[in-house]
């Protein structure tokens, strides 16, 4: 049986490749809706590069939401210096044609979670907090409902990216990521320990392109594009992939490895905030609240997605 996900997102080429890796992957995923959330860019240009891919992969039966404008209590931070003016630079995409559902997407996930049978039903998580917290906040009763919350979200050994102590998609809302991260419901964290591993070198990128349908073009324009910042940052020979190690951990979880221990999210220090606390060697009594991962077998992960891509128009 399929798993039924709702991708919470902020598109962002790493969080398109995301979302084609679940929508090329029926057999094990069944999508069943798109939130779009303030991130990379605004809502609105979000919403729409999340209609672009669904339209890519020829998906456009996947209804997409708008959810969240604005973190809960701060001015939004967004990264166009990494993925461009539109959010999604690289490929030549077309103006989407899918309508935007009318639904507010925060309405969606606690209607989606209140209707479906208890615990069927994941939240993929691949921007800020800010939707799931809200929705956590609008009806509480959500949290026993939610069969799993898998997030790229934090950083613990390799610290930040947005600030030296924060990961962008928790420091853009750490008030979201706080009430998130102590909703009772499991928790999976693909953090940028694990995405760092997960190189896009020259190589990955040209088997992709290799495969010669035009998602495989696209991933491969999209990820050329937003990895010269990271390249340039980092002096690696590919840049880290972030986003689509939520999916690939719903397809294959033994490509990860982590353990359950406390994460608690910094909101009080102007330093560190942002910062996800992670108990990761048990040292205090704090409840053991997630999953952290903290390694990734780039090679197998790299597999899975070209793999998984080959299928897609
Ligand atoms: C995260 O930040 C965003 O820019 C990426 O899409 C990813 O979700 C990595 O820190
Ligand atoms: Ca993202």
């Amino acid at each position: 049986m399929s798993r039924k996900i709702i991708i919470d997102t902020d598109p962002g080429q790493d969080d398109a490749v995301a979302i084609l890796l679940a929508l090329a992957s029926p057999e094990e995923i069944e999508v069943l809706g798109i939130v779009a959330v303030a991130g990379n860019v605004g809502l609105a240009q979000n919403a729409i590069n999340a209609r672009k891919v669904v339209e890519l992969s020829g998906r456009t039966d996947i209804p997409v939401y708008a959810g969240c404008a604005r973190p809960m209590r701060r001015t939004l931070v967004t990264a166009e210096h990494v993925h461009g003016d539109t959010g999604l630079n690289g490929p030549e995409l077309p103006d989407p044609q899918v309508p935007l559902q009318a639904q507010h997407g925060v309405d969606y996930i606690i209607d989606t979670l209140m209707n479906a049978e208890p615990k069927t039903v994941t939240l993929c998580t691949l921007g800020p907090l800010t939707n799931i917290a809200m929705a956590l906040i609008k009806q509480p009763e959500i949290a026993d409902r939610i069969q799993e919350i898998v997030m790229m979200g934090g950083a613990y050994f390799e610290v930040g990216n947005i600030t030296p102590a924060a990961e962008f998609n928790i420091y853009v809302d750490p008030e979201a990521a706080n009430v998130v991260m102590r909703c009772g419901a499991p928790i999976t964290i693909q953090p940028l320990d694990v995405t760092h591993m997960i190189q896009s070198t020259p190589a990955r990128l040209d088997a992709i392109k290799a495969l010669g349908n035009r998602s495989g073009q696209a991933v491969y324009d999209m990820l050329t594009f937003s990895e010269g910042f990271d390249l340039k940052k980092y002096g690696w020979i590919g840049a880290p992939l972030h986003d689509p190690t939520v999916i690939a951990y719903l397809l294959q979880p033994e490509l990860f490895e982590g353990r359950h221990c406390n994460v608690e999210i910094e909101t009080a220090s102007e330093l560190t905030v942002g910062m996800t606390v992670v108990d990761y060697w048990h040292v205090t009594d704090r409840p053991r609240n997630a999953t952290y991962l903290r390694s990734g077998d780039a090679d197998g992960f790299y597999k899975l997605l070209t793999e998984r891509l080959a299928r897609l128009p």
